[in-house]
Parts: C-alpha cells; sequence; structure tokens
C-alpha cells in the first residue's frame, strides 16, 4: 500500500497548555530540543511519506517554516564550522519532497480540519493523519506499523489504539470490533467520548489514523457530534459501515503533550532519551538545585 501525504491538523488554539500557546503555535512548543512537530514529521518520514499538508490557523505560519531551509542561517552556521547545528536545522527540511499549508479559518472541530485538506491529498490515495500532541516512541515508527498491518489484512484503513483505564474510556474516542490477532481488530463500533459505563470497550482512539479518501465524503456527511464540533471518530463510524478499517494496538509508547502535565512528562521522558540531560536531571534529582554564593 502507497501511503505518501500525511496531514497535519495543527489548526487547534491549544487552550490546555496556555499560556504557552498565548503566542506560540503548540505545535513549535519544545520537547527537549527539538519542537514537538518534529517528531510526528519525523515518524511520517522514517515510516516512507513523502509530503505532509498541515492544516494551520491564522498565526501559525511558524509550523510550515520549520520544514523550510533557510540558506542565510546555513551559511552562516557552515562558515563558522558549526556543523552540529547546521545538521540540525537542515534535518527538518529534509523529511518530504513537499509541504504545503492550507488554512482551517474556524476551529470547527478536527474533522472538519481533516476536510480541509482534502485537495491537497486528492481522490485516489490512502493518506496518514497524525495528531502532533500524540508523540510516539515506537520501533517500527507507529505509521509504518499501522501501514503494515493495512496490507496484512488488506485493509482501507487504521487507527492507532490504546488499552486505557475503564474509568478513563469517557475521556477518548473509544472503538470495538472483532479481533484479528493479538494486536489488530476489524473496527465495527467507534463513539466519541462515551458517557461513563456506557463505552463499549475499553480500545482508546490515539492520534494516527490511516485512510482512503472515502473519508472525506463521510465526513462531508457528519453533523457536529460532542462538544459541537464535527469529529472525525463519527465520520470513521460511517466508514467502518462499508470499508475495511482495523485498530492496531502498536507496539511501543505514547506520549501526550496536550495538557500541561502531559506536556511536562513528555519533555522528561523524552530529555531523558540523551545521556547529557539525563545525567543533569538525574544529578538535580539526586543533590537538589545547585545555591549560587553558598556560604
Ligand atoms: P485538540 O483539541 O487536542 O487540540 O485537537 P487543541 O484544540 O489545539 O487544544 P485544546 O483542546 O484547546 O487545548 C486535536 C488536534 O486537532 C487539531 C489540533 O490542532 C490538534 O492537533 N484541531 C482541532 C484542528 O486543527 N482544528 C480544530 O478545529 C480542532
Amino acid at each position: 500500500m502507497k501511503v505518501t501525504t500525511l496531514v497535519v491538523p495543527a489548526a487547534g488554539l491549544g487552550t490546555r497548555v496556555l499560556p504557552l500557546t498565548k503566542n506560540l503555535a503548540k505545535e513549535m512548543l519544545p520537547i527537549a530540543d527539538r519542537p514537538a512537530m518534529h517528531y510526528a514529521a519525523k515518524e511520517a518520514a522514517d515510516s516512507g511519506i513523502t509530503r505532509m499538508a498541515l492544516v494551520i490557523a491564522r498565526g501559525k505560519e511558524s509550523i510550515a517554516h520549520y520544514f523550510t531551509r533557510d540558506l542565510n542561517l546555513e551559511r552562516e552556521l557552515s562558515t563558522k564550522g558549526k556543523t552540529k547545528e547546521l545538521a540540525a536545522i537542515s534535518e527538518p527540511a529534509k523529511f518530504f519532497d513537499s509541504v504545503v499549508s492550507i488554512y482551517q479559518d474556524e476551529q470547527k472541530g478536527l474533522g472538519h480540519a481533516v476536510l480541509c485538506a482534502k485537495s491537497a491529498v486528492g481522490n485516489d490515495e490512502t493518506f496518514a493523519i497524525s495528531l502532533p500532541d500524540d508523540v510516539m516512541m515506537c520501533e517500527p515508527p507507529c505509521l509504518r506499523q499501522m501501514i503494515n498491518a493495512c496490507e496484512k489484512y488488506g485493509a482501507d484503513g487504521a487507527i492507532a489504539l490504546v488499552s486505557v483505564p475503564p474509568g478513563e474510556a469517557h475521556r477518548y474516542g473509544i472503538v470495538a470490533g472483532r479481533e484479528l490477532d493479538g494486536r489488530t481488530i476489524q473496527i465495527d463500533t467507534l463513539v466519541e467520548k462515551p458517557k461513563p459505563g456506557e463505552a463499549p470497550s475499553n480500545l482508546a482512539i490515539m492520534g494516527r489514523y490511516i485512510a482512503n479518501p472515502y473519508l472525506f465524503e463521510c465526513i462531508e456527511k457528519t453533523a457536529p457530534g460532542a462538544v459541537g464540533e464535527i469529529q472525525v471518530t463519527d465520520a470513521l463510524q460511517q466508514f467502518a459501515k462499508t470499508k475495511k478499517l482495523i485498530g492496531v494496538r502498536y507496539e511501543g509508547t505514547r506520549l501526550d503533550a496536550g495538557d500541561m502535565t502531559g506536556y511536562i512528562k513528555t519533555q522528561f521522558i523524552l530529555a531523558a532519551q540523551n545521556p547529557v540531560y539525563r545525567k543533569i536531571m538525574e544529578d538535580i534529582l539526586t543533590n537538589g538545585v545547585p545555591r549560587d554564593n553558598a556560604a
């Protein structure tokens, strides 16, 4: 299965991480030593995806700029022999052959944001959707695992799933269906934020999807649902009626950087992957914060 395009809905207001997002795009907030968006883009590139369609709001153009070359800065760093920094700023421009931005003028929900990318995706190819709030630590990359599962089962689409404690199911989109193997189900039921006690399972939707363009038709027919927004979960319920939609309990870890405590936890975990940062963190946790001018 050829999946060329990644759609990234990134037009949201990021209210759960205010004040950080008062004048910075949530997707550009630093996580360890890279912007949040870097991780989602690298995952897609490492999964074989070659185009990115960014759905943004006014003021969030910096996300797209991150994936362009800055020739002046490259020259400057090259002249000064700063090879490490040069490699770091050059990397994101190499992830994709092309990056397009599409404006979502009104925040009408995730489903509506995906629909904004319809003309960028076209009618012919299965595409991926990635919500950069969810940082995936997976090997192979999460999207690759999902594409592989689609190929294995001849599926038209896939959703990344995690088993959550039953008491937390009301916070997520929840799916249910028939088991295909220990990690994969064929989905027949999807509910966005079920009422407590009414969830059809404890399998929660994480921010990675694969779908063919029939999803756009489904979104066009979807009325606003939970919290008054056009929900991609509702559109996928339509999709699953006639298309083969699978759920993949991927191998790896998902870090939710979309609210403040999740964002701090994600920082901590990703920084700890780097031995230099890890040592700093361990020193502080062992010895406390060093004091200036101790007597
Ligand atoms: P979230 O609800 O998690 O993100 O939407 P948000 O709206 O930015 O954040 P809060 O809830 O106010 O803190 C999931 C993803 O869908 C995008 C968001 O940018 C995020 O990546 N989204 C959501 C849109 O692009 N447009 C929308 O209308 C809604």
